[in-house]
């Protein structure tokens, strides 16, 4: 059911779950001192326990409030990229951040989005708690009708329309050596690097930084066969392609487009709705091209495939 803001603002204030939009994806959100709300969040995406949740803040000063850090040491990074899609993991004041959103941990991920809807509603009631409004190892949810498709039609969504970035927020963790990537997402490691003097390592697969990304992600029904090798020549292209508007795929029979392969930002914004519309129309099995750069927001897209193919496709590369 699509809701106006004052609409949500009461909902969420009366400790309910209500789905908003933000500028890198649609997020479930509940208010962070409404604990029944928080918990509800789990049960209705049927998230793991163990996953955290990030916590939306209005402000920079707000953040101070559940950060342990020194304001001072923030700074930089908050007034560079705030409101924006970064996401910080800090250490918690724990008094002030309930332990179930924080999953146990002693940290807490802040972030300040800058969709102008959501930034009116957290001028109404912050801080708001708010994974990705896709059910658990789904697509994230960039139009209002994906968060339908998962939860129902009358499940109160704040109406913003498709998602401007398209991908989840980058995640940058704080340890006492310096700022980790938790996880690739819509703002570049290179622009981060820029304000930092250096750059973020990524942690390693085996080992994430974030509880969530060991989990099956963003995956469609589909089978995705991943490939760099040109359709006309890999041995093992199917009759779906899933491609770019300024190619050629010959013999192809039906094709799900990107956009053009010379526009990221278009990219990024179509992905998770190419990978839903592929359910929606109930196909089995989809050849992806996969052969484009390997830089900033290409990597975090190539990332999201190989992470939703996984499990039930094979990949290949020149
Ligand atoms: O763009 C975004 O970040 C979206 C919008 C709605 O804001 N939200 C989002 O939330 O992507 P979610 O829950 O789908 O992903 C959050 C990730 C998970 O991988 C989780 O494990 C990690 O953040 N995370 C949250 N708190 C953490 C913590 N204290 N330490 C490490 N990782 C944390
Ligand atoms: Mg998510």
């Amino acid at each position: 059911m699509r809701i106006p803001l004052e609409k949500a603002a009461h909902l969420l204030q009366q400790g309910h779950v209500v789905a908003i939009p933000t500028e890198t994806v649609y997020g479930l959100a509940a208010s962070l001192h409404h604990p029944d709300a928080v918990k509800k969040i789990f049960t209705i995406k049927n998230r793991p326990q163990k996953n955290p949740l990030i916590v939306h803040v209005r402000s920079i000063d707000e953040a101070f409030e559940y950060s342990a850090l020194e304001p001072d040491f923030l700074h930089a990074l908050l007034a560079a990229f705030w409101p924006g899609p970064l996401t910080i993991v800090v250490p918690a004041q724990v008094n002030s951040v309930p332990e179930a959103a924080r999953a146990g941990l002693s940290t807490v991920a802040l972030r300040m989005p800058s969709h102008p809807l959501a930034a009116a509603l957290l001028q109404q009631i912050s801080p708001l708690v708010a994974p990705s409004a896709n059910r658990s190892g789904k697509p994230s949810a960039t139009d209002p009708e994906h968060v339908e498709a998962d939860f129902g039609l009358s499940f109160p969504v704040l109406d913003g329309g498709h998602c401007s970035l398209g991908i989840e927020s980058t995640i940058l963790i704080y340890d006492t050596r310096g700022w980790r990537m938790g996880r690739r997402g819509a703002l570049s490691r290179e622009a981060i690097a820029q304000v930092l003097g250096y750059i973020p390592d990524y942690s390693t697969s085996e080992q994430p930084l974030c509880p969530g990304q060991l989990l099956k992600h963003y995956s469609p029904n589909a089978a995705l066969t991943l490939s760099t090798i040109s359709y006309e020549q890999c041995p093992h292209r199917l009759p779906v392609v899933v491609g770019f508007c300024d190619r050629q795929y010959r013999g192809a029979h039906t094709f799900f487009s990107f956009g053009a392969s010379s526009n990221v930002e278009e990219v990024a914004r179509n992905l998770y709705k190419v990978l839903r519309d592929l359910d929606a129309a109930r196909i089995q099995a989809a050849w992806v091209d996969i052969d484009f750069p390997s830089e900033n927001l290409w990597d975090t897209i190539r990332e999201r495939l190989y992470k939703a193919s996984q499990s039930n496709a094979q990949s290949m590369s020149s």
